[in-house]
């Protein structure tokens, strides 16, 4: 079964040790809900449940201001990963579906997110989910590495911004959706 939820600092070893970047993780859940929320995906079996995938939904204002400017009110999604042994299992989209609906669930009419312009994979991934591309071209979006000292380094990384317009919130509905489940705040 996969389950889909906010993280808690509990979560830290398993995060950690699907995807590293233990400061980055630790950041992220010390200022949930404010600056967003980082979503994590577990998978259970019979032997064991393990972190599958994770992403950052932020509901503050972009860094970059190209998105601030033209994307006013708009969550971003980011740092999207699914552990290489749990790909092409729908973990992404199931993290997909619970950011969308919790987007929704807190009045947002659009959701946007930057894929860097040579992830075929992740693109095809966006676009299934009716994500477009937006009309102002690629940006260069602010990239934040953590080294082993928690010491932050700044970087660009150029991406192009994809958008989804979510259904209004009357229309949410986790019915359809076997062997999942989705538990948001
Ligand atoms: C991109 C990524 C998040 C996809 O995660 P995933 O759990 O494998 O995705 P899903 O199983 O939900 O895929 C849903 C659909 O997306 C598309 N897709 C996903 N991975 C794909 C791939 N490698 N090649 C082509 N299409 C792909 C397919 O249409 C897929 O449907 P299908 O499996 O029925 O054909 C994962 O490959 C990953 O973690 N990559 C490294 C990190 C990364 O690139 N993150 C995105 C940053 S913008």
């Amino acid at each position: 079964m996969l389950e889909v939820r906010p993280a808690v600092s509990e979560d830290l070893p398993a995060l950690t040790e699907a995807f590293k970047q233990p400061h980055y993780f630790q950041e992220r859940i010390a200022r949930q809900p404010h600056l967003g929320v980082l979503f994590v995906a577990e998978h259970t079996d019979d032997t064991a449940t393990r972190v599958a995938g994770a992403a950052f939904l932020r509901m503050l204002p972009a860094e970059e201001w190209e998105l601030r400017e033209h994307l006013r009110n708009v969550p971003i999604l980011s740092h999207l990963q699914v552990a290489p042994q749990r790909r092409r299992q729908g973990v992404a989209s199931a993290i997909m579906d619970a950011a969308e609906d919790y987007a929704r669930a807190k009045g947002r009419a659009r959701i946007a997110l930057g894929v860097t312009l040579t992830n075929a994979a992740a693109r095809r991934l966006y676009a299934n989910r009716q994500y477009v591309e937006w009309d102002f071209g690629p940006v260069n979006a602010m990239v934040v590495e953590w080294d082993e000292a928690g010491r932050k380094h700044f970087g660009v990384e150029r991406c192009q911004i994809m958008v989804k317009a979510l259904p209004a919130p009357a229309t949410a509905g986790f019915g359809k959706r076997p062997q999942m489940r989705l538990i948001l705040a």
